[in-house]
């Protein structure tokens, strides 16, 4: 209770603060020099087309924000120690990711058109849908910690007919290393489980060594504290991380080689 609070008080000084340095820094199309960001501009951020696959989505998101069912949810963040029961309709609504993100996530991976993605954090499958429906010939592995929580995300794959999808079920910790060894290379990686500084750069530096060229890494929620902050900060540094990009929730990473290292804060 007292660490939701202290985090509650530094969310509400930390978060206006850093909206105000994101809007003095993030630059529109015109202002943006680089032939790969112009076109990663128009076709992800600027994009507007409303993709078939869009509706079903949503409407499964409708479908389980109207939900009376609970589950048992294993807390990660506090250690594994046990299980709570939480309504589906609260983590819908707390843990999925917006529409408007879910969109700029399809778009990008449509984009990037990846072999191999990957997903760090599924819960109930919001995210994992709008990737894996925009890349439906991709190997897409999806990795979630909570045993019902899991189940739960795999009748939302059946319901969608989402085909390509592979879930693995555990504590990252002990499943991350095990999915990586059965990888070559990785295309696409969306970083969306522990949100916290430590696990997340620990996540990313076990990931680095398999980014092929013109991979990208996607970072959810850079500002949720100032722990992940400081975690994108030194992201942003990684040497091979030739074109980084701010968009205030989202820290994407792209690993293009013979590109000049440029790091980029756009508007969104
Ligand atoms: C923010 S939610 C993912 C939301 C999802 N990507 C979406 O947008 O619909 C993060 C998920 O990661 C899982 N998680 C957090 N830490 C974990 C860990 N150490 N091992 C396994 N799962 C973990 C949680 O159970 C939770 O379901």
């Amino acid at each position: 209770m007292a660490i939701d609070l202290y985090f509650r008080g530094v969310k509400k000084i930390f978060l206006p603060f850093q909206y105000l340095q994101y809007l003095m820094r993030a630059k529109t199309l015109h202002g943006t020099h680089s032939a790969f960001v112009y076109e990663f501009y128009q076709k992800v951020i600027d994009g507007d087309h409303e993709y078939y696959d869009f509706a079903p989505i949503e409407h499964l998101r409708s479908m389980l924000i109207q939900s009376d069912e609970e589950i048992n949810v294993v807390d990660f963040g506090a250690g594994v120690v046990g299980s709570t029961k939480r309504k589906v309709s609260d983590i819908i609504s707390k843990s999925a990711i917006p529409t408007k993100q879910g969109r700029v996530l399809f778009r990008l991976a449509n984009f990037m058109q990846p072999k191999t993605m990957l997903e760090i954090g599924t819960s109930l499958g919001i995210s994992t849908l709008y990737q894996a429906k925009a890349c439906p010939k991709a190997n897409f592995i999806t990795m979630e910690g909570s045993p019902e929580t899991a189940k739960l995300a795999s009748k939302n794959f059946q319901l969608l007919k989402a085909t390509n999808i592979k879930q693995v079920t555990g504590n990252f910790d002990e499943t991350l290393p095990q999915v990586l060894k059965t990888i070559i290379s990785l295309d696409y990686v969306f970083f969306d489980g522990n949100h916290k500084k430590e696990p997340t750069l620990n996540y990313f530096k076990q990931c680095l060594p398999l980014a092929a060229d013109n991979c990208v890494f996607i970072l959810d929620d850079i500002r949720w504290s100032p722990g992940m902050y400081s975690a994108w900060q030194q992201i942003i540094k990684e040497p091979n991380a030739t074109v980084t990009i701010d968009l205030f929730s989202f820290g994407l990473v792209f690993f293009r080689k013979g590109q000049v290292k440029q790091h980029f804060t756009l508007k969104y």
